[in-house]
């Protein structure tokens, strides 16, 4: 299976790291706007320099493209990596608004969107229940204070997260709303929402939390089928205190999954 990274920063070097002693999957090409980083990464790895091209130069016989750059570009590589009739795993989900307009050119070139679980877990479940019986679907994504006091949406409304001595609540609001106020960490809100009621429907809140380090994500969502109730608290990565390690071990489950014969929970 040949492979091509959009974004090597810390969720694509993860990939690169992980990937390259598996047999089965061929790293053809990455694209980053920061080529000395790109570069840095590919040669750390055993990589030539020259894997690092345009979106636009990645061989034709690419299998599957992995975005994990940023939500401005999500869409775009979406609609390039369909056009393509190839596969397509975004983890910038928050970027891609309605999915429609992918699905509209997957059904006439045989290509596939995949929108990993990421940081939460339980979309198996939501999934299976038919969406017309769930009456109410919830997420409330705490963060540690540092973590959300660049982001311009907390900025915005005269917040400051390093200042605060006790939880507080920094948005409330749609996942809709949710992903444009936060491009760069709420991908679990567009994620939760497109696996169940959609970005209108799906009620979201961001809480700052100074006493905690992890990126906390609880969903409870109400449906005639019964109650879920979901909690995942991730460690974040080092690196990159927005991404959660998980999220990275999602991608990488959903890569792997790609060539498996024996497929448990889905
Ligand atoms: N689905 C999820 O649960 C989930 C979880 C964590 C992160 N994410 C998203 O995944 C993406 C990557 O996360 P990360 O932690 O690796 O971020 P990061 O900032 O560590 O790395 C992003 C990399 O993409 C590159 N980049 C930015 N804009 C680009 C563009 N237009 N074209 C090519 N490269 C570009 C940057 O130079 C950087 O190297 C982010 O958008 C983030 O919001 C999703």
């Amino acid at each position: 299976m040949k492979i091509g990274i959009v974004g090597v920063g810390t969720i694509g070097t993860f990939l690169i790291r992980e990937l390259k002693n598996e047999p089965q999957f061929t790293l053809v090409a990455v694209a980053d706007i920061d080529s000395d980083l790109a570069v840095r990464v590919l040669v750390e790895n055993g990589y030539p320099e020259s894997l690092l091209v345009p979106l636009k130069d990645f061989p034709e016989d690419t299998d599957v493209y992995i975005e994990a750059a940023a939500a401005s570009v999500a869409g775009e590589v979406a609609k390039f990596v369909l056009e393509r009739g190839k596969t397509a795993i975004i983890a910038s989900i928050g970027g891609l608004g309605e999915t429609d307009q992918f699905r509209v050119i997957a059904d006439r070139t045989g290509g596939r969107l995949i929108l990993p679980s990421g940081a939460i877990a339980g979309l198996d479940a939501l999934k299976a229940i038919p969406a017309e019986s769930i009456t109410k679907v919830v997420l409330k994504t705490s963060k540690p204070a540092a973590t959300l006091a660049d982001a311009k949406y907390v900025q915005g409304q005269g917040i400051k997260t390093l200042e605060l001595t006790e939880p507080a609540c920094v948005f409330s609001g749609t996942a809709r709303e949710a992903a444009g106020a936060f491009p760069r960490s709420i991908n679990v809100a567009s994620a939760l929402a497109h696996g169940t009621v959609g970005l209108d429907k799906t009620m979201v809140e961001v809480w700052a939390d100074p006493a905690s380090d992890r990126n906390r994500h609880s969903i409870r969502v109400e449906s005639g089928h019964g109650i879920l109730i979901m909690d995942v608290s991730n460690v974040p990565f080092e690196e990159n205190p927005r991404t959660s390690r998980l999220a990275a071990y999602s991608i990488l489950a959903t890569v792997r999954g790609l060539t498996k014969s024996i497929i448990v929970g889905t």
